[in-house]
This record gives C-alpha cells, structure tokens and sequence, in this order.
C-alpha cells in the first residue's frame, strides 16, 4: 500500500489576536515557508487498531494505545477516526515532522493536527474536507489552548488569508496588491493557553477597560481589511503600530518583542507589531521588496533567534 503524505503551512496573524477570542474580527494569512508534515503508511506487520506514531523532532515514539486519553495528538487519531466512522482501525504509522517554532505563535500546533488528519484519513480511503478538517482541528485546539477562536486552524486548512470571526463562516480576504513581511523570532517559546489565560484573568478583573481595547483592537482589523482589499498599502503600517501599542495595553508583549518592533521600525519597517499570543514568540514588520532585507538584519542584530521573509500575495 502506497504512503499518504500531507503538509500544512504556518500562520501569522496580522491584526486582532487576543480579541478575536472575544468575537472582534482578525486577519491571519498562511506562511508557506515553514509547515508541519504527517505520512501515514499501512504496517501490516502490526495488530489490527495498534498505530504507531513518531515524531522525530520532540524525540517521541510511541503507539496510540500508549498515548494519555487527553494527549493532543491521540485525540486527533480518534477524532479523525469518529468523523469517518470507523469500527476499527487498522494498523498503521504515522510519522510527523515539522519546522514551525513551537510555541511562537506560528500554528503549530493546528498544523500538525490538520496534516495528521488529512493523511490518516486519505490512508483509510475516506479523505475528510476541508470543512471537516477545520472542525477536528479546532476541537483539538480546545485541549491545547482551552478556548481558542479558531482562527489558525481556519488559515491553516485553507492556507490563504481570512479574515475571521469567531463563530461565523470563513471569509476570504482579497488582497489588491501583495505586500512583504518580515517575521522575527524572539526565540522565548511562550504557550498560547498561558497567555489566553492571563487575558482572560485581566478581563474578569477589569472588564470594561479590557472590552474598550478589544473594540479598539477589532477596529483596527476592520480598517486594516480595507486597506488590504483596496492596496493602500501604506496605510497598513500605521494599523500595526496602533495594534501593537493596544497589545502592550493588553500586557502581552515582553521585552524581547518590543525590541524588536523596536528594531524593525528603526531599520525602515512601514509598521511593526507582535504576533500570535505574545509574550515571547514572534513579531512581523511590513517591509518593501527594498528594505527587507536590512529589516531581517536589524532584527537578528536586536537578537532574533529566526527570521523569515514572506509575501503576502494578490488574491
Ligand atoms: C493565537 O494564534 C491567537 C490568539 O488570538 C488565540 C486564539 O485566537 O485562539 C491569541
């Protein structure tokens, strides 16, 4: 039997983290340089129902059945075989590789999952849609983050950029004029349920102060939707310093990302800001073609342990 491979991209968001937990709209986009990979393969020589499952890179190797019940990863392998409604399932691996930075705002995670389902599932012959994928995703998302949005593991099924709101059906953002990103990795891995968390603390303490910023934010990501959709690209860069400066407010930056910002605005960035959960992870800068690359070496000089350069391009 032939192995069935799949890959699923990264993501950054671009505006509206944090508040888009609280129903505000965010816009992500998919970064086709980094991605998590699963290949599933039949093992004949195992039992039937025993799955092998290895993943190199975090040194684990070990079978489903050895997996606690909650273990993200076994619950994607039960999930995906509810959702195809399997009596049993039959033996097989699954390897799974990935180079998005754990724990830096990235999807790691949602990536995983969604390259996990949609190998296993095409090794079983019954390939889940996207929709499905989403969906499972997202369910294991809630036992990795707690209450999460649902917007990495909607970027990262349909791997192009949305503009999302939690509950409501994925909308597709057009982009008039591609723009270029660069991405910097403070290298503090910083797990997104501690932070959602803390927000979620600050919320119930001070919930007035904490919804105005959420309102602040989620305008932010209606202009900046605008922007996209008409190219004015240069009004971007103002959104995302506005939407960093709310980030601090909201007590989710650090020292490290902040230098960074800092860093990338000094070295001609158009707007800087934090990504993903905060507090350690990664920043993004909007470049020009031109100046990236003195963007990307100002970063790794203010200590960027990684940088990507990304294009968002025309839809
Ligand atoms: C995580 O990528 C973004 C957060 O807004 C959490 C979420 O949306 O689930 C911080």
């Amino acid at each position: 039997m032939p192995a069935y491979s799949a890959s699923a991209p990264g993501k950054i968001i671009l505006f509206g983290e944090h508040a888009v937990v609280y129903g505000r709209p965010a816009i992500a986009v998919p970064v086709m340089q980094v991605r998590a990979k699963a290949i599933a393969n039949a093992d004949p020589r195992s039992a039937s129902g025993v799955v092998k499952l290895k993943a190199p890179d975090i040194g684990l190797e070990t079978t489903l059945s050895d997996l606690p019940e909650g273990h993200p990863l076994a619950a994607v392998i039960w999930k995906a075989a509810a959702a195809m409604n399997l009596s049993h399932i039959p033996a097989s691996s699954i390897q799974i590789s990935s180079n998005i930075p754990i724990a830096g705002g990235m999807g790691s995670s949602a990536a995983i999952s969604v390259s996990i389902l949609r190998a296993f599932s095409a090794l079983l012959g019954r390939p889940l849609n996207d929709e499905q994928v989403s969906q499972l995703a997202y369910e294991v998302e809630v036992i990795h983050h707690g209450t999460p949005s649902g917007i990495d593991n909607t970027v990262i099924t349909y791997a192009r950029p949305v503009y999302f709101i939690k509950g409501k059906p994925i909308e597709t953002l057009r982009v008039k004029r591609p723009f270029t990103l660069v991405i910097g990795d403070t290298g503090v891995q910083s797990p997104t349920s501690t932070v959602v968390n803390d927000v979620r603390h600050s919320w119930e303490m001070a919930h007035g102060q904490i919804e105005g910023l959420f309102d602040r934010i989620g305008e932010v990501a209606m202009s900046a939707r605008q922007a996209i959709e008409e190219g004015s690209i240069d009004a971007l860069g103002p959104l995302m310093d506005k939407n960093h400066t709310l980030l601090v407010e909201l007590g989710v930056s650090s020292a490290e990302l902040d230098k960074l910002v800092k860093a990338a605005l000094s070295a001609g960035a158009l707007g800087a800001k934090l990504s993903g959960a905060g507090r350690g992870g990664n920043m993004i800068a909007l470049a020009t073609p031109e100046n990236s690359e003195t963007i990307t070496s100002a970063l790794k000089e203010a200590g960027a342990v990684n940088t990507i350069v990304t294009e968002v391009r025309a839809t």
